[in-house]
């Protein structure tokens, strides 16, 4: 099922979508829907979804805000038809779902044109959620901005980051729970940039109840985060001085953040997280040296016999490795591209959120399979997989 979320959030957030139709319920019952179909509609100048459910004679709308309705379709799609058609301006993807629940999904030439059916909203400047000219507390505390919010020239760079990063949180905004409190933990926080301005989206802006933590092994840094806290009256975020894999502070969190934590550290974050269940996980991998060390392979040869190729394909093979370990205890997982300020390979964020039910056992022992073989071709032992130990029954693999 990981392919059709993937598909469903690609064509809804990249706007492409422009009708989807489901079709062959898996129920007949009186009540439930033949047919439904999805295209994109604006309201007040916002992206929505709108949602028809076609059940006996009736029709039943119900509009989506963008943010929501790639989920929706993929469940919707997942759970109750046989049969998706998704229309974007690229292709056709037909989506077949078996009476096992096993998923093929045939791309095809397009059918629909975009200008038939997008409204005006969809084409419509991207706003960004820190504006420049509008000041910002935390930003100006930290140098990006001025007094009057322009954004200082050395400091763009950053700026467009942390707007980027919370664009990425706005998508999984609908992966978290709601009606509670949210405990968040950014792993590896450093000066916190983008753990103030998680705040500020959160609770400044949005005003949802959350706590956050940042933690780092650095103590003046911590010092200075918590001072700057502090003055900004930031009072539901706090650091702590300490190490990722000895932290067992909280009982729950439900999203955890981990950039350019060193090697690892990644690792240990990643298991800590799997075993809170959190939500959601945003991590942007750095100094992968692990695999460095291990990957071996003939085939690979006259790659892994240059030092520079062998070591992004190092860090490349040991997040491959990560999203696949993260599939088999129940995340779907996409690895995007992340703004990096120094224009390096480190650039990839790992984005794991929560699927609504672990994978059924054959999808299980495929993705152990794939896991297993890769990690044997290249010779890996990672991390992850030893600290996830007990949780990835990899032995139900075809493999061994
Ligand atoms: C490159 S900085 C990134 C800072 C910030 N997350 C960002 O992306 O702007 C990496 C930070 O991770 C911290 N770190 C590395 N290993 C750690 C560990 N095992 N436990 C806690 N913090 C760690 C380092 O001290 C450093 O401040």
């Amino acid at each position: 099922m990981q392919e059709l979320y993937e598909l469903t959030d690609r064509l809804v957030g990249d706007q492409s979508l422009i009708q989807a139709t489901l079709s062959q319920p898996r129920s007949k019952e009186a009540g439930s829907a033949g047919k439904v179909t999805v295209k994109p509609i604006a309201l007040k100048g916002e992206p929505f979804y709108q949602f028809s459910a076609y059940i006996g004679t009736k029709v039943q709308h119900e509009n989506v805000p963008q943010a929501e309705a790639a989920r929706k379709l993929a469940d919707w799609l997942g759970s109750s038809f046989r049969q998706g058609l998704l229309q974007a301006g690229e292709a056709d993807y037909q989506v077949l779902l078996s009476k096992k629940g096993k998923l093929a999904v045939l791309k095809k030439p397009p059918t629909k044109q975009a200008a038939e059916g997008l409204p005006q909203a969809h084409n419509r400047k991207k706003r960004y959620e820190l504006e420049e000219g509008v000041p910002v507390p935390f930003l100006v505390e930290l140098g990006i901005m001025n007094a009057e919010g322009k954004v200082l020239a050395k400091k763009y760079d950053k700026f467009r980051q942390i707007n980027r990063f919370l664009e990425m949180i706005a998508d999984v905004l609908p992966h978290l729970p709601e009606g509670r409190k949210l405990h968040i933990i950014d792993f590896g926080c450093g000066k916190s940039y983008l753990t103030f301005a998680l705040y500020h989206y959160l609770h400044v802006s949005r005003g949802l109840d959350i706590q956050i933590v940042g933690l780092d092994l650095k103590e003046d840094v911590i010092r200075f985060c918590n001072g700057l806290a502090q003055r900004l009256g930031y009072e539901r975020l706090r650091f702590l001085v300490g190490d990722i894999a000895d932290y067992d502070e909280l009982e729950r969190v439900d999203m955890v953040v981990t950039l350019h934590a060193c090697d690892t550290a990644t690792d240990a974050a990643l298991d800590k997280a799997v075993r809170w269940n959190a939500s959601v996980i945003l991590s942007v991998p750095c100094c992968q040296h692990e695999l460095f060390a291990q990957v071996k392979s003939e085939v690979l040869s006259p790659l892994l016999q240059h030092g520079i190729l062998k070591e992004r394909f190092s860090a490349l093979a040991t997040d491959a490795l990560r999203a696949k370990l993260l599939e088999l205890v129940g995340y779907r997982t996409q690895l995007m591209e992340f703004i990096d300020l120094e224009h390096t390979p480190k650039n990839l964020l790992i984005r794991a959120v929560k699927a609504g039910k672990p994978p059924a056992p054959a999808e299980r022992a495929k993705l152990a399979a794939e896991y297993k073989q890769f990690r044997q071709f290249i010779h890996a032992d990672p991390y992850l997989e030893h600290a996830l130990d007990g949780l990835l029954n990899l032995e139900t693999a075809d493999s061994d």
